[in-house]
């Protein structure tokens, strides 16, 4: 029998308690979230007219130049001066979209636009095509671009059939010359309807969450593999042809990507990042870079005495976030559109970073950034694995230096996330506070491509957090990691939420997340067996809190074993109604999956029991993640 003393609140859950943390990494940002269905929009990748192809049609002529202007447009140098040399016919340009062609779906309108300019007396003239299956034409627009100077063209149309792998074509027509630059397509229904904004299945996914926070822009991103390549979010915001495009940080990773296709157009930057937050009730919470490369200490670093840009890149951001029309940077947000501030309370110092490298850096920023922004709480990393003596010393050190919040990361197995769920019973309780930033149970190894979402893995992460939650005094804030992950393009696996170029679907994973999230509850209540918490014992692991603005207790029960448990809970303190809702998150086997085609079969279920008086009686099958919420009287 397991007591739970419902009058005695043993600490808050913060509102910040589980979170998201987005990086794009697996396609995640471009090809994915980021609703632009041409790569390379602006060929600025290494090989400028990389994911384009040439074509001829009706007896059509041309040949394109990539013209270089880098003086002139340092943010955006290429474009392409398009030459058709016949009266006749057309010459064309075909993209070749992401991951093999382009989603499109029958009924949706679509917005082509590009940038373009006549050269001399020329008249060339767009039609654009998508191809569908067997090469059907499933829509079609015409345009004409007359000017002269550069301009912004675009044109709408609605879509006959849906294809996964469409091909987007932009024939020319009429001899002459023109100049063209960011070739864009859209489709109209984005994340509430914004032009050129985010895929509204994903972002809704984020949104079924309810999370705590929002952590961007990653993850190793932020650092970047050399420095000229790290997240610079001031490149990040503004128009999206003067966003500077630069190369994935994981572009190169395993063997799905042998060519460099893999860039960063940062069409989904810090604006849009806060601005997402905003929509789904997230506290956001950046990671800037710290003047250190990714990820070794032996790792390209800015010198100390020359961090100044990098420190005023910290405190040029707590502006944009924070800061009224009258500052520098609050004018440029309200200019953008963003008038009210975004609330920024938490900054990240570096990413996974360590060594007394890391510590000399982040002395300087954290000094800086208190002495201006002294209520901004810094979030400081503690390395990519909570072990050994990089770990040990950071962690000593940034308790002796009075950190407010420690970023640990755990990728690891699930026996390790079941066998760590008493992990911070016994951590201090007076010194920072933890960000579980980064984890995920892996089912092979970390770092293997045969990882999978499994229910094993899920359900060791429920045990977990089971233990984040109980101790949520210290444990502040927790985010699995990574997030997406296309199904034709990844680097990493396990990833909380998979997609193709068309559909999305949760993992186990991503339910237990959610289920967590949307049954937090305000506080947490003792939850015993005898003298001891419930972590472990016979494969089971618990954790009950209250929920002061619905008047209900919230038992969270996972029970990893392979037999099923007759659990009754004594409930001390309370009176509740006679029937309780109970949600269950179950599959037969460890190494069942949710997938494309059969993306709920491991999903919540709901059901009520009948509850009498002061106890609640409950059969929690093998392998079963119980959540049960009793109502006040
Ligand atoms: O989540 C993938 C990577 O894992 C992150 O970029 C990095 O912080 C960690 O090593």
């Amino acid at each position: 029998v397991y007591t739970i003393q419902a009058d005695k609140i043993k600490t808050p859950i913060q509102k910040t308690m589980y979170g998201i943390f987005f990086e794009d990494i697996n396609q995640a940002a471009d090809g994915g979230v980021y609703a632009e269905l041409i790569k390379n929009r602006s060929f600025e990748f290494n090989m400028p007219m990389m994911a384009w192809d040439d074509h001829k049609k009706d007896g059509g002529e041309g040949r394109v130049e990539v013209i270089n202007r880098a003086t002139e447009r340092p943010e955006n140098p290429h474009f392409i001066k398009a030459y058709v040399t016949s009266e006749t016919g057309s010459f064309g340009l075909e993209n070749e979209g992401f991951r093999g062609g382009t989603g499109i779906k029958e009924g949706e309108t679509y917005s082509f636009s590009v940038m373009a300019r006549q050269n001399g007396d020329s008249n060339v003239k767009l039609n654009i095509e998508l191809h569908g299956d067997n090469d059907a034409i499933i829509g079609k627009a015409d345009l004409s671009a007359p000017d002269k100077e550069w301009n912004r063209y675009s044109v709408k149309f609605t879509a006959s059939a849906t294809a996964k792998k469409a091909k987007v074509y932009v024939w020319l027509t009429g001899k002459g010359v023109i100049d063209l630059d960011m070739i864009s397509l859209f489709p109209e229904h984005t994340w509430k309807n914004r032009p050129g904004g985010l895929r509204a299945d994903l972002v809704q996914k984020l949104a079924d969450i309810k999370p705590g926070f929002l952590r961007f822009p990653g993850g190793c991103i932020v650092e970047g593999r050399e420095l000229n390549t790290r997240y610079q979010w001031k490149k990040s915001i503004g128009d999206i042809d003067k966003r500077t495009n630069i190369i994935n940080r994981w572009n190169t990773e395993f063997a799905h990507r042998p060519a460099p296709d893999y860039y960063q157009t940062f069409g989904l930057g810090f604006m849009e990042y806060f601005m997402t937050a905003e929509d789904i009730g997230a506290s956001p919470l950046p990671i800037l870079n710290c003047g250190m490369a990714c990820e070794f200490n032996t790792s390209e670093m800015v010198p100390l005495d020359q961090l100044d840009p990098y420190l005023q890149d910290a405190l040029d951001l707590i502006e944009f976030a924070n800061g009224d029309v009258n500052t520098q940077w609050g004018k440029l947000r309200t200019d953008l559109g963003h008038p009210a501030p975004f609330n920024l309370k938490l900054i990240g110092v570096g990413n996974e970073q360590w060594g007394p490298q890391y510590i000399d850096r982040w002395k300087i920023f954290t000094k800086a950034i208190k002495e201006k922004y002294p209520d901004v709480k810094i979030v400081s990393a503690l390395g990519p694995f909570p072990k050994g003596p990089e770990f040990d010393l950071l962690n000593k050190t940034f308790r002796s230096l009075g950190a407010d919040i420690l970023d640990e990361h755990y990728y690891a197995s699930p026996k390790w996330f079941r066998d760590n769920a008493r992990r911070y019973d016994n951590y201090d309780r007076k010194g920072p506070k933890i960000f579980a930033g980064e984890y995920a149970a892996q089912s092979v190894q970390t770092g293997s491509p045969l990882n999978k979402n499994t229910w094993e893995c899920a359900l060791a992460e429920a045990a977990f957090m089971t233990g984040l939650e109980r101790n949520a005094d210290v444990v502040n804030m927790a985010s699995y990691a990574p997030l997406f992950a296309h199904v034709d393009g990844w680097q990493w696996t396990p990833d909380l939420i998979w997609f193709d170029n068309l559909k999305s679907y949760g993992t186990p994973n991503y339910y237990v997340q959610q289920l967590f999230s949307l049954n937090k509850g305000t506080d947490v209540v003792p939850l015993m067996l005898g003298n001891e918490s419930v972590a472990g014992q016979d494969g089971c692991y618990a954790t009950a809190s209250l929920d002061k603005n619905t008047n209900e207790l919230i038992i969270k029960f996972v029970n990893t074993a392979a037999t099923a448990q007759n659990v009754s809970f004594k409930i001390d303190g309370g009176n509740y109604q006679k029937k309780a809702t109970v949600i269950t998150l179950h599959s037969e086997k460890g190494s069942d999956e949710n997938s494309l085609d059969n993306p709920t079969a491991i999903s919540p279920v709901q059901s009520n029991i009948a509850v009498s008086g002061k106890s609640v009686n409950v059969n929690v099958e093998p392998n079963t993640f119980k959540i049960i919420r009793l109502k006040s009287k």
